[in-house]
């Protein structure tokens, strides 16, 4: 994952005498990011976490207001929205994608719908086309969490440039990491960019002084301190932009940049792992896979299947799966029923395809470019024989139960 080519930018880093933040690496880093989207705006942070805080914060959301979400998610996607007044509703999920269903979400839009947050979960694009019809009609903001699917594409275009706002993730575990922890949020309007700019730094920025009349003076607000003028107009701005210290360092761009050049290796060997899976799983008829339809590319940061028996089928499977050493963490538990949400309100029978996958037919298999080909072979060699343990005899090869 990390070779010569992070050490030499590290190198390049360390060894310059420029600053270590707010520089050249970091600008190269965004503009190569825009360019790969083919967005207006692209502003790096130091997660995803705090890309979706500034992003969600952007909204202006307002007591009363309605925000579609999904429950098939990280919690970051929507954490934000338990500090505001407003009403959330959850939405339903595709029972192959596990991306929110476009039939549920036109169910749960009302005149007091701001936004939608969704996720392409585990890097298949949502039903973007579908999505953005109902959310232009009605004037409605849809952020995209990308954190998933940096390197997927839809229909021609790429996740982060199919909505309003978007918000990218480079932890360690995702498609591309800055040094192990990084964000970035990308947009095409101007006015949002100013202000995500603003918000992800407590700098005073070029507009400093500018506001002030000339000939003003500084009235005494504190009579009894001997403010400058220069300390007063610095007071001011900083009381007017309430903000944050989110700014990317030089190195975790400069990484970065050399990351974002092998993102399509990284997502071909993703497919790869996939694949072999997959291969496996078609000689099992009720083992359904994800198989996105032709125009649309799973970044596969997640490998998801679904399989038959019921909650107990499923365990037997997970247990076999331990005995041979694969470790499983299901992504991601159904969030309308986690103790924060279920204290304003929610429920079970919310959503109720999200849980049944997710109590009876979920499986996440490790999917990641830093697998080296022996742990591969063993990861396969394990499906398979775990397969066989708990579902009995494949069928011969080739029959499948993948999605119709
Ligand atoms: C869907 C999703 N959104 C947001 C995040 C948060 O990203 P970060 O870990 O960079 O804060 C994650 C991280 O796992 C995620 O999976």
């Amino acid at each position: 994952m990390l070779d010569d080519a992070e050490f030499r930018a590290l190198t390049d880093v360390l060894h310059s005498d420029a600053p270590l933040t707010m520089g050249a690496w970091r600008n190269r880093f965004e503009e190569e990011f825009r360019d790969y989207l083919g967005v207006r705006h692209a502003l790096s942070v130091t997660s995803g976490t705090v890309a979706l805080e500034i992003a969600i914060g952007l909204l202006d959301l307002r007591p009363g207001d309605e925000v579609v979400v999904t429950p098939q998610t990280f919690q970051a996607t929507i954490q934000p929205l338990l500090d505001l007044d407003v009403t959330v509703r959850f939405c339903d999920v595709d029972p192959y994608s596990l991306n929110m269903d476009a039939g549920h979400l036109a169910a749960l839009l009302t005149d007091r719908t701001r936004a939608i947050l969704l996720v392409h979960y585990g890097g298949w694009p949502a039903d973007m086309d579908a999505i953005m019809r109902l959310a232009r009609a009605r004037n409605i903001v849809v952020l995209e969490d990308c954190a998933h699917a940096l390197g997927a594409e839809y229909r021609g275009r790429r996740p982060g440039a199919l909505a309003d706002i978007a918000c990218f993730s480079f932890h360690s575990s995702k498609n591309i990491t800055t040094l192990g922890e990084g964000g970035m949020i990308t947009c095409d309007r101007d006015d949002w960019a100013e202000r995500i700019d603003r918000l992800r730094s407590n700098q005073v920025d070029g507009v400093f002084g500018k506001s002030r009349p000339s000939g003003a003076r500084a009235p005494e607000l504190l009579p009894w301190m001997q403010y400058s003028e220069y300390v007063y107009q610095g007071a001011c701005e900083s009381v007017r932009r309430a903000g944050t210290n989110a700014t990317m360092s030089e190195a975790a761009a400069a990484v970065g940049s050399v990351q974002l050049a092998k993102l399509d290796t990284f997502v071909a060997r993703r497919r790869e792992i996939a694949d072999r899976l997959d291969e496996v799983a078609a000689a099992y008829p009720g083992v359904r896979v994800q198989r996105p339809e032709d125009g649309i590319r799973h970044a596969h940061h997640l490998y998801t299947c679904f399989v038959p028996g019921g909650a107990d089928g499923r365990a037997r499977l997970v247990q076999a799966l331990d005995r041979r050493g694969v470790e499983i963490q299901l992504r991601y538990f159904p969030l309308h029923l986690v103790p924060e949400w279920r204290a304003r309100g929610h429920s079970p029978g919310e959503c109720p395809t999200a849980e049944s996958l997710w109590f009876e037919e979920q499986v996440n298999l490790p999917c990641h470019p830093g697998l080296t080909e022996r742990q591969v072979n063993c990861l396969v060699d394990a499906f398979a024989d775990s397969l066989k343990e708990v579902m009995l005899i494949p069928l011969s090869h080739g029959a499948h139960g993948g999605n119709p």
